[in-house]
């Protein structure tokens, strides 16, 4: 298939690029860069031996993503584009549900109107509100956060859309927690500022660009009393991609909904010491008080995606760390400018 990847420059847009090319498929990366630099797509062309179509536009323009369909044959959309930092998403609500919402309306209105059926869209268990322990794909939908939000109505939009014109296929994927990094160490993740999320964190006090870690919280009613999460490589995340396109291709359903989790949840603590065996040291850490907003426990049940995807994740915790800290000390500083 030929594949727009929406926000293919990005984290997990970039690593699915990658896993694409190597199923067989061509894609076309649209990124407007508001979160991510133009060197990404240097290093995925050095992994793929390929040249990589890129169009550095803003989905919301109507006019260009017009063009752009109508000059371009298309089979189907990976939407990863959008804002995603929950703190940030509180300050700026109207710009996360502008440029959230805004970017899927473009897009699927060009879909439909191409005849471009389709559409796997990055969602995020997130959408599961504060119920997240063993979450099955059926449990009712909220969010505590204007990010959260963002994602529970583009996935209520999606479904509207399926509705009207059941034509359509369309994957909405719920993302646990996305670690890791490519294998070579030559792309992963590169958080501008101060990294909201845990495993950036720990992987800049380990390179020495942070000074320790802080556990937010030690008396959650966990088994060590730190947050759970369910940690899933990004490597497995982007071949979850691939396994949804397939899918796509050979459903009857116009919308399907899959977690994409590990099952298993891994508390604060646990990463940092799958960290610090890693590095081969010990990394500095206190405990402070708990994040706003944070819940204790959070981990998929993942067997929708098994049984319908055949697809499994297969990567462990101290993997995801060997290959984040393979990124973070090889590019201390994220990606070059140019
Ligand atoms: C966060 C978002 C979630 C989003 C996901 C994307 C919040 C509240 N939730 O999930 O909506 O989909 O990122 O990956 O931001 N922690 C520390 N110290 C730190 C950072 C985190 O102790 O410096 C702890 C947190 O309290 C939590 C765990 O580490 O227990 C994971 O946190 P984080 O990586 O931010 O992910 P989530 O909060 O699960």
């Amino acid at each position: 298939m030929r594949v727009l990847v929406s926000g293919g420059a990005g984290y997990i847009g970039s690593h699915t690029v990658i896993q694409l090319i190597a199923a067989g498929h061509d894609v076309l990366i649209v990124d407007n860069f508001a979160n991510a630099k133009p060197t990404v797509v240097n290093r995925l062309e050095a992994i793929t031996g390929r040249h990589l179509p890129v169009q550095a536009f803003d989905l919301r323009d109507v006019d260009k993503t017009e063009h752009l369909f109508a000059h371009e044959q298309l089979d189907a959309v990976i939407h990863f584009a959008g804002f995603k930092a929950v703190g940030e998403s509180v300050e700026k609500p109207l710009e996360y549900y502008e440029n959230n919402l805004g970017t899927t309306f473009s897009l699927v209105r060009a879909m439909r109107r191409h005849g471009v059926a389709k559409l796997v869209f990055s969602s995020s268990a997130t959408v599961y509100g504060t119920d997240q322990e063993s979450a099955t794909e059926d449990r009712p939908t909220s969010a505590t956060n204007p990010y959260g939000w963002t994602k529970v109505m583009q996935e209520q939009i999606l479904r509207d859309v399926a509705v009207a014109d059941p034509t359509m296929r369309i994957a909405l994927l719920r993302y646990f927690n996305p670690v890791g990094a490519h294998e070579s160490g030559t792309i992963g993740e590169d958080p501008t500022g101060i990294p909201n999320n845990l495993m950036p964190f720990i992987a800049q006090v380990a390179v020495g660009r942070r000074e320790k870690l802080r556990v937010f919280g030690d008396d959650y009613d966990t088994p060590d009393g730190t947050g759970v999460r369910d940690y899933i490589h990004v490597e497995d995340l982007a071949a979850g991609h691939v396994a949804a396109l397939a899918r796509l291709a050979r459903t009857d359903d116009p919308i399907s909904t899959w977690n994409l989790g590990t099952g298993t949840g891994t508390s604060v603590l646990e990463l940092l010491h799958a960290f610090e065996r890693a590095v081969g040291r010990e990394l500095p850490y206190e405990v402070v008080e708990r994040r706003a907003g944070d819940i204790a426990t959070s981990y998929a049940d993942p067997s929708r995606a098994q049984a319908e995807l055949g697809w499994v994740a297969k990567k462990s915790i101290d993997d995801m760390c060997a290959d984040q800290w393979r990124w973070q000390s090889q590019n201390p500083e994220g990606y070059p400018d140019a």
